[in-house]
């Protein structure tokens, strides 16, 4: 038996293969295109580890995809794979629609195709889990309730919109052809691993290196903020006892106002540096242009997971904050790694003006 995963060296997939090793030995065939965001680095801890198995592959490529789940034949698939950054959605939304949407529409397919020889049992108990954003909900005003696993799909920006595209297409391919689907509504996540475009690790890098931090609009947009160590939790529960055909939305109920948030962040690198390196992070932030179709905000009720399922997030805001803070300012290294070369590019592109 083994499951496979794509995008397992991106931010949140190679944070799930790592936990999961840490918590069974079942084989993990990890499926990768490495695009910028893809960091074979996250792995290193797995370079000798006989259930690892890695394979560069593009969701997109009907052949490959077909290849390798029909040598490898997984009790269950799980589809992290995505360009996920709304910013470059709105520089080009291209590569999202690509991956996103005909990706995941190759890979339902291909998983389809396969399930379909699969012996009743195994049948019965395979799992499509498509992980998914609570953005496509869209916004929340201040006075609306959270989102729940009904509320309605309003996505605002091409990313969002790929991803309820994508959402809808795993959706189908459980009603019309019964494959068992499950798709995960998650809210934002934070923690190692994360390429610094995201706001958390982008704001860690500025205060150390002196950059300015910028916040988009007024800084009062809204966040539902989720360690992701608790997200990976919640996900290997969904994939033992989820319900196929069934969504679920995830959250750390901890919504922060990104001003609040980057305060918090700056005091907190402030705090963990040497007495003469300490300057006031918080003097960095710079307040520029918003994001179009910014969302004011998004919150998760995880009610359903919650109860059905006895999941709940493990570490606070503080806490879990704190992990982050350290293992940014222990792993300089990987940072310095990934903040060349297009990295650059893109930080000069998207705040120029
Ligand atoms: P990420 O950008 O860090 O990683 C994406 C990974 O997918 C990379 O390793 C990349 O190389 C790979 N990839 C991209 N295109 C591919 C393709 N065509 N074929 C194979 N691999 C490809 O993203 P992330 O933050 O880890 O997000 C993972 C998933 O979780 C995404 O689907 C995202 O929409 C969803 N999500 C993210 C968050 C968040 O806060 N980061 C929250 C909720 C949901
Ligand atoms: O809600 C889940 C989503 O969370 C995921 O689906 C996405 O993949 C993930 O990228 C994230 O989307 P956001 O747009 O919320 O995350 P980001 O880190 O880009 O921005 C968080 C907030 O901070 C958002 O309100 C925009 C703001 N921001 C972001 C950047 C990069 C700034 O103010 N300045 C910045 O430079």
């Amino acid at each position: 038996m083994a499951i496979m995963v794509t995008g397992g060296a991106g931010f949140i997939g190679s944070n799930f293969v790592l936990d999961w090793f840490k918590e069974t030995d079942e084989p993990v065939i990890n499926v990768d295109k490495l695009t910028y965001a893809g960091n074979l680095h996250n792995l290193d801890s797995l370079l000798n580890h006989p259930g690892h198995q890695f394979l560069q592959a593009d969701i997109c490529n009907r052949e490959e995809m077909r290849e390798i789940v029909g040598s490898y034949r997984p009790r269950a698939i799980l589809n992290f794979a995505a360009e996920s950054h709304v910013d470059r959605s709105i520089a080009d939304p291209r590569d999202f629609i690509e991956t996103n949407i005909c990706g995941l529409f190759t890979l339902l397919d291909i998983a389809r195709d396969y399930w379909d020889t699969l012996p009743e049992d195994r049948k019965k108990s395979f799992r499509f889990v498509q992980i998914s954003t609570d953005e496509v909900f869209g916004s929340l005003a201040q006075t609306d309730t959270p989102f729940v696993e009904g509320s309605n799909y309003a996505p605002n920006s091409p990313y969002s919109a790929s991803k309820a595209s994508a959402d809808f297409l795993a959706r189908a391919y459980n009603r019309t052809y019964g494959l068992p689907t499950i798709v995960t509504n998650c809210s934002n996540n934070y923690g190692p691993y994360q390429f610094p475009e995201k706001l958390i690790p982008l704001v860690i890098h500025n205060c150390l290196n002196r950059l300015p931090i910028p916040i988009y609009g007024d800084g009062r947009q809204i966040r539902d903020w989720l360690y992701v160590g608790d997200h990976c939790a919640a996900l290997r529960l969904l994939l033992e006892k989820g319900i196929a055909g069934e969504n679920y939305v995830i959250g750390g109920r901890n919504e922060v106002r990104n001003i609040d948030m980057v305060r918090t962040i700056c005091r907190l690198v402030d705090s963990r540096l040497t007495p003469s390196a300490l300057r006031r992070s918080e003097e960095l932030i710079t307040f520029v242009a918003d994001r179009p179709g910014h969302d004011t905000r998004y919150a998760i009720d995880g009610t359903k997971i919650e109860t059905s399922l006895g999941w709940m997030p493990q570490e606070t805001i503080e806490t879990g904050l704190a992990r982050t803070v350290d293992w940014y300012l222990s792993n300089s290294p990987w940072v310095t790694k990934v903040t060349s070369g297009d990295y650059r590019d893109w930080v000069e592109h998207q705040y120029a003006s």
